[in-house]
């Protein structure tokens, strides 16, 4: 483990290889990675990614464990694939605060091999995944945010959206179970 600690964010749409790459990370750096697919059935017995909104309670808890790992030193991979460039500031903010440095990375594959893999892996690997129409990969695809350049290379994001006094804040509002990290 380096001496600084980094939090490593994945973002990309479904299928593009985010977990793929993740578990690579871990191998390579001895990160902690944490991947909420891997906790939805287990915890809520559903693998669906949005049911009834466990997906945020449950990335909520994540983003807290992942602060106090990042604060005790550790480096963590948040596997969230985040499609709005909210939630990627907002977690830049917390590594911010833990002292960490933060590494995004953005996955992306041409869309007709995106959605051969999603497919595949529901045949083979329905466990770590959920059925996905063309319906859904056509709202997947107009509802993600791409990073821009300057939030690939780093730059300071804008202040949080009004009336929001911080990203953290604006993180607690999003994830109602991640408690206020600035306070
Ligand atoms: N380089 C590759 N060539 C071919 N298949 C790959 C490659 N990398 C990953 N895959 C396969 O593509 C599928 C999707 O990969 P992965 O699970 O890493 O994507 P993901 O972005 O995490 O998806 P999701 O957002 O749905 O969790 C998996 O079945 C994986 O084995
Ligand atoms: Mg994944």
């Amino acid at each position: 483990m380096s001496s600084q600690p980094k939090l490593h964010l994945t973002v990309g749409l479904p299928g593009v290889g985010k977990t793929t790459l993740a578990r690579e990370l871990e191998r390579a750096s001895g990160a902690l990675r944490l991947t909420p697919d891997e906790w939805m059935l287990p915890l809520f017995g559903v693998r669906w990614a949005d049911f009834g909104g466990k997906r945020d309670v449950l990335e909520g808890r994540l983003v807290w464990v992942a602060h106090q790992v990042l604060r005790a030193g550790g480096s963590v991979i948040l596997d969230f694939g985040c499609w709005s460039p909210e939630e990627r500031y907002a977690l830049r903010a917390i590594a911010d605060l833990a002292g960490a440095d933060f590494e995004l990375h953005y996955v992306t594959l041409p869309e007709d091999e995106r959605r051969k893999r999603a497919t595949a892996r529901w045949r083979e690997a329905p466990e770590e995944t959920f059925e996905m129409t063309l319906d859904d990969h056509e709202r997947f695809r107009t509802s993600f945010t791409p990073p821009t350049t300057d939030e690939l290379q780093g730059c300071s994001p804008p202040p949080p959206p009004i009336p929001f006094e911080s990203w953290p804040a604006w993180a607690s509002d999003r994830w109602p179970t991640l408690p206020r990290l600035d306070i």
